[in-house]
C-alpha cells in the first residue's frame, strides 16, 4: 500500500492529481481510515501494533503528498517566472502623440502675440443671448443687416452665437476704464445656419478684437493688424483697408493683406489683385459704446473679427473648409508641429 501510494503521489504532475492520491489513499473512505476503524475488531496485543504502523505510513504518505504539492507549486512559479519575463531590450512600440488641431495652432499663434502685446483672453459663450448678438451691436430686431448672418436660434432669445462679437459688448460691460484701456481677444467658434461647401461651414472660428480707451485711432487698428499679417504670413507684409459695413462699427473696414505669395506681384491666389482680403474691423459704434455704458464722448477705440478657418486655408493652401472638420487624421497629420 505504501509503495502503491508513494508511486501514485510520485506520479502527480498537478494539483488535482496530488487531490485524487490524497483522497484515494488518506480519505474518510481510503484503505488507512478503514484499518484504523478496523482496529476495534483487533485484539489488545495487535491493536497498538497495526495503529502505529498505520499512522506510520498515513505520516510518510502525508509528507510525501506535501513534498509533492511544493514541487508542483515551484514548478508552476518558475515555468510562470520564464513565460513572463520582460525582455527590456526589445525597442517599444511607438506611440501616436496627439498635437493641436491646425486651427487652434492658428489661434494659439495669435494669442501669443496678443497676449505679448499686453491683451487678455476671454472666451465666451458659443449659446449666446440674442441680445448680446445683435441688440448691443447696434442691430435691433428687423435692421436688415441681421441677414447677412443666418441664425441657428434655440428660442427666440437664445441662439448660437453667429460670431464671437457678443464678447465686446459683455467685455465692455465688465470693465472698469479707471483702471485703463480694455485690450481683449475672444477666440472661439460660432455657427451660421449656412449649407456646407467648400467655402462655408456652419460651424467655424473667429478670434475678435477690441481695443477701448482715449485717443485710440485708426492708425492703432492698421498697425495691430499689419503686426496679426506678419507673425502669421510673413514678415514686410501691409494692411490696407477699404470700406465697408458692420453695424457694430463707424467707420467700418475690409482690411486686405499684401498677397504673402506674390508679395503684391499680381498671381492666382489673389485673383491679380496683389491683396488678400483677410478680415473684418472698424471703430466701435457711439450706440454700441453706450449700450454698453461706455461714455463715447470720452472713450473710443477698435474691433476687429478674423476667421482663422481662412487664414489657415490661405497659408496652407487648402481649397475645402471641410476638410478641417472630417478629422481624417491623413489630412489633420499634415499639420504636425514636430515635423
Ligand atoms: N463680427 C463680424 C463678422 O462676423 C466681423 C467684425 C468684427 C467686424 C469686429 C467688425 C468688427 O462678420
Amino acid at each position: 500500500l505504501r509503495a502503491q501510494a508513494l508511486e501514485a503521489i510520485q506520479n502527480s504532475t498537478d494539483d488535482q492529481a496530488i487531490n485524487e492520491a490524497r483522497v484515494k489513499f488518506l480519505g474518510k473512505k481510503g484503505p488507512i481510515t478503514a484499518v484504523l476503524r478496523g482496529m476495534k475488531d483487533l485484539s489488545k496485543e495487535e491493536r497498538p501494533k497495526v495503529g502505529q504502523f498505520a499512522n506510520e505510513i498515513r505520516d510518510q504518505i502525508q509528507v510525501a503528498l506535501d513534498e509533492k504539492r511544493a514541487a508542483i507549486e515551484a514548478a508552476r512559479l518558475n515555468q510562470q517566472l520564464v513565460s513572463e519575463t520582460l525582455d527590456v531590450t526589445l525597442p517599444g512600440r511607438p506611440v501616436i502623440q496627439g498635437q493641436p488641431h491646425v486651427i487652434q495652432q492658428i489661434i494659439d499663434q495669435i494669442i501669443d502675440l496678443f497676449v505679448g502685446m499686453g491683451y487678455e483672453v476671454a472666451t465666451g459663450h458659443e449659446v449666446e443671448e440674442e441680445v448680446y448678438n445683435f441688440e448691443k451691436l447696434n442691430l435691433p430686431k428687423d435692421h436688415p443687416a441681421r441677414d447677412m448672418q443666418d441664425t441657428f436660434y434655440i428660442t427666440p432669445s437664445i441662439l448660437m452665437r453667429t460670431q464671437t462679437s457678443p464678447m465686446q459688448a459683455r467685455m465692455m460691460e465688465k470693465h472698469d476704464f479707471s483702471r485703463g484701456p480694455l485690450k481683449m481677444i475672444s477666440p472661439g467658434k460660432v455657427y451660421r445656419r449656412d449649407t456646407d461647401d467648400a467655402t462655408h461651414s456652419h460651424q467655424f472660428h473667429q478670434v475678435e478684437g477690441i481695443v477701448i480707451g482715449e485717443h485710440i485711432t485708426m492708425a492703432d487698428l492698421k498697425g495691430t493688424l499689419e503686426a496679426v499679417a506678419q507673425n502669421l504670413f510673413g514678415d514686410e507684409l501691409s494692411v490696407r483697408l477699404r470700406p465697408s459695413y458692420f453695424p457694430f462699427t463707424e467707420p467700418s473696414v475690409e482690411a486686405d493683406i499684401t498677397c504673402f505669395n506674390c508679395h503684391g506681384q499680381g498671381c492666382s491666389i489673389c485673383k491679380q489683385t496683389g491683396w488678400i482680403e483677410a478680415l473684418g474691423a472698424g471703430m466701435v459704434h457711439p450706440n454700441v459704446l453706450k449700450m454698453s455704458g461706455v461714455d463715447p464722448e470720452v472713450y473710443g477705440g477698435f474691433a476687429f473679427g478674423l476667421g482663422p478657418d481662412r487664414f489657415a486655408m490661405l497659408k496652407y493652401g487648402v481649397e475645402d473648409i471641410r476638410n478641417f472638420y472630417l478629422n481624417d487624421m491623413r489630412f489633420l497629420t499634415q499639420f504636425d508641429q514636430k515635423g
